[in-house]
């Protein structure tokens, strides 16, 4: 048996390029959420993306090297600057497991919604935590 590969965890923030109407950006958006599933699913990536005004802030976790992999094509993406890498730690869990990149916005239809309600409990602790994080991180750039 070989041993399963490290995981990684890691969360950046950055700035939007984003352009034009709601409607355009929440369509350029889901065209990076299509694809982001899509490419995360394969290679064992999970995580959530927020986006609040013109900042993202995003959680990535997996294998480390797919982790690593992913990161090299979105740092390279013009669709955003300014990326700052702001937690970067070997992991021991995938807290997002069942996402392969879920969507937290304050508009359009977020799997995860900006606020948590009391009786929500399709969150875990873990999750909401990381959430909170995410959120703090994109209201300071
Ligand atoms: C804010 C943001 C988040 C992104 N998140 C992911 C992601 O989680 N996984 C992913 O594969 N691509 C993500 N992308 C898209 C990548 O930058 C890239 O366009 C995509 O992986 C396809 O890469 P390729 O054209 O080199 O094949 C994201 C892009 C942006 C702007």
């Amino acid at each position: 048996m070989t041993a399963p590969p490290p995981l990684h965890g890691m969360i950046y923030r950055s700035r939007s390029a984003l352009t034009g109407t709601p409607r355009e950006v929440a369509s350029a958006l889901g065209g990076i959420l299509d694809v982001s599933r899509r490419r995360n699913a394969e290679d064992g990536v999970t995580g959530a993306l927020l986006l609040r005004e013109s900042v993202f802030a995003q959680v990535l976790e997996g294998p480390a090297a797919a982790v690593a992999e992913t990161f090299a094509r979105i740092s390279a993406d013009p669709r955003h600057s300014a990326i700052t890498v702001l937690e970067d730690t070997p992991a021991t869990t995938q807290i997002f497991a069942q996402w392969s990149m879920a969507y937290a916005g304050d508009g359009g239809m977020p799997d995860i919604p900006l606020t948590f309600g009391l009786d929500d409990t399709r969150f875990s602790a873990e999750q909401a935590a990381i959430m909170d994080r995410l959120r703090s991180y994109a209201g300071t750039l």
